[in-house]
């Protein structure tokens, strides 16, 4: 899968909602019900951190659920790209962009989001054919200011900005012309994912769908 190819697909996933739910699991048993619960709250698209020794099983519990698209974020190196297919993956998310990783995610066809800080690290995804790239970490690389500031001298890329991300500050980067989406990990409180209380998530989910974006 080329890039140009890849953002398209990014472009899209990113347009089906204003939020990226960022996922932690570590019981694969919840997964299912957490995607349900998320994809009725109005959030398809559910990025499963490759963080837990759960995770790549809870990919595939997930990638089962009907109106669900589940993606693998976290991804660090080509292992975790063909990993992350092999269960299942849609899409990954990278935190940082190395040239392996990004030829793992084309030579496995896995649609990536790559993660960029800077101008530079921007532009750079941007020759590469990466026109929809993830902003991290967000709030600590200057948030808002620091994302509308690139968009400047940069407006051809368009980022989905996570890390620090919550309900207070998401209208705000929904606002932005270079911002398709947001991913945050808000939605689901580990304390409601442990209790599975799933109408909670519901109704989180349902808040940050209800998200307007420009
Ligand atoms: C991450 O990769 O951890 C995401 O950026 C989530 O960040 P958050 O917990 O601040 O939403």
């Amino acid at each position: 899968m080329t890039p140009e190819v890849a953002s398209l697909e990014t472009e899209r996933l990113c347009r089906l909602a204003p939020v990226i739910p960022v996922l932690v699991i570590e019981d694969a048993a919840l997964a299912r019900p957490l995607a349900k619960a998320l994809v009725k709250g109005g959030l398809p698209v559910l990025e499963v951190t490759l963080r837990t020794p759960a995770a790549l099983d809870a990919i595939a519990e997930m990638a089962q659920v009907d109106g669900g698209v589940v993606g693998a974020g976290t991804l660090l190196s080509p292992e975790d790209v063909r990993a992350a297919r092999a269960a299942g993956a849609r899409f990954g998310v990278t935190p940082g962009t190395t040239d392996r990783l990004l030829d793992a995610a084309e030579a496995e066809d896995l649609p990536t989001l790559p993660g960029a800080a800077t101008a530079s690290e921007a532009l750079r995804l941007y020759e590469r054919g990466y026109s929809v790239q993830k902003f991290f970490p967000a709030e600590a690389n200057g948030g808002v200011p620091a994302l509308k500031a690139i968009g400047a001298p940069i407006p051809q890329v368009r980022f989905c900005p996570t890390g620090g991300v919550s309900p207070s500050n998401a209208e705000s980067y929904l606002a932005l012309a270079n911002v398709l989406c947001v991913g945050g990990s808000w939605v689901v409180p580990a304390d409601k994912l442990a209790a599975g209380d799933w109408d909670g998530i519901a109704a989180l989910a349902r808040s940050a769908a209800a998200l307007p974006r420009t």
